[in-house]
């Protein structure tokens, strides 16, 4: 994972992942270091990734006082019970449906979790509230996304997510780094993969949704499958807008998935390497 700091008390830990056929997809967690601290989200579970020492390069993950899960995904959830351990001030923020959907695979103690639902706050002390909403797009129905008004960033989740072109793109550049045209066309087929279910809302109520967003006036957005975004949300909400109208994204089938596998070159063993799948 790679550092990278928003303004003077806001770090992005930065990975990604490949997945063949859409490119390489950023899974970001963070940081702000209010006085209470906060860690949002905690990175893939895969089992080499160590989320705690990616942490440690921003703060002693001892003092972080609140785990934000923006939803239980595994690509949320991958340091968090390490964490739980090393934090033991840390409350996980969820909803009640985040904390049944952990019960369903590796329950979190309830004594440490707040929940908070959208349209509440969370007070994380010097007056500094960090007040709760629901994204436009999401894929799980515990998402909360938040804005800090003290830095004018807005914490997505999946909502504006967009594979990048390379590795180094998702790990280590902005979201300005990409031509406008290709960040709009990866937005829209990140919207079309993570909430298939935009091409069957109306219309008009979809983009009511998009209203307390543009309301916000954030200056920073982080999401969790975006580099950072600053300066970018009016142009990265009429893209949202389009999403509806946009392309449905259809999966490869066992034959294109056969294909692609051929295309691999087998290992020493003959296995197909894991990434490949
Ligand atoms: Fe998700
Ligand atoms: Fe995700």
């Amino acid at each position: 994972m790679s550092m990278q700091k928003i303004g003077s008390d806001t770090a992005v830990l930065a990975d990604c992942i490949e997945v063949p056929g859409i490119g390489f997809l950023p899974v970001n967690a963070f940081v702000l270091l209010a006085d209470e601290p906060v860690v949002v989200d905690t990175g893939l579970s895969l089992p080499d990734r160590n989320f705690l020492s990616a942490l440690s390069s921003v703060m002693d993950p001892a003092d972080v006082r609140w785990i934000w899960l923006t939803h239980p995904d595994r690509d949320h959830t991958g340091g968090l019970f390490d964490l739980l351990v090393a934090a033991p001030n840390a409350r996980v923020v969820t909803t009640f449906i985040g904390a049944g959907i952990m019960s369903t695979e590796h329950p979190l103690p309830m004594d440490r979790v707040r929940l908070v639902n959208p349209g509440q706050s969370l007070d994380v002390g010097g007056g500094r509230t960090l007040r709760a909403f629901r994204p436009p797009l999401f894929d799980n129905p515990a998402t909360v996304g938040f804005y800090d008004d003290r830095t004018r960033t807005c914490f997505t989740s999946d909502c504006f997510g967009a594979p990048m072109p390379s590795a180094e793109a998702a790990v280590d550049g902005t979201a300005a780094d990409l031509d406008p045209e290709d960040l709009r066309a990866a937005q829209l087929l990140w919207a079309t993969v993570d909430s298939p279910w935009v091409h069957t809302v109306d219309t008009g109520k979809y983009l009511a949704t998009l209203q307390p967003l543009s309301a916000m006036d954030a200056e920073n957005v982080l999401c969790t499958h975006l580099p950072p975004a600053v300066g970018l949300a009016p142009r990265m909400l009429d893209t949202l807008a389009q999403a509806p109208g946009s392309a449905p994204f259809v999966g490869p089938d066992q034959q294109a998935l056969e294909q692609m596998l051929a295309g691999f070159e087998p290992g020493p063993d003959g296995a197909v390497p894991p990434q490949a799948m």
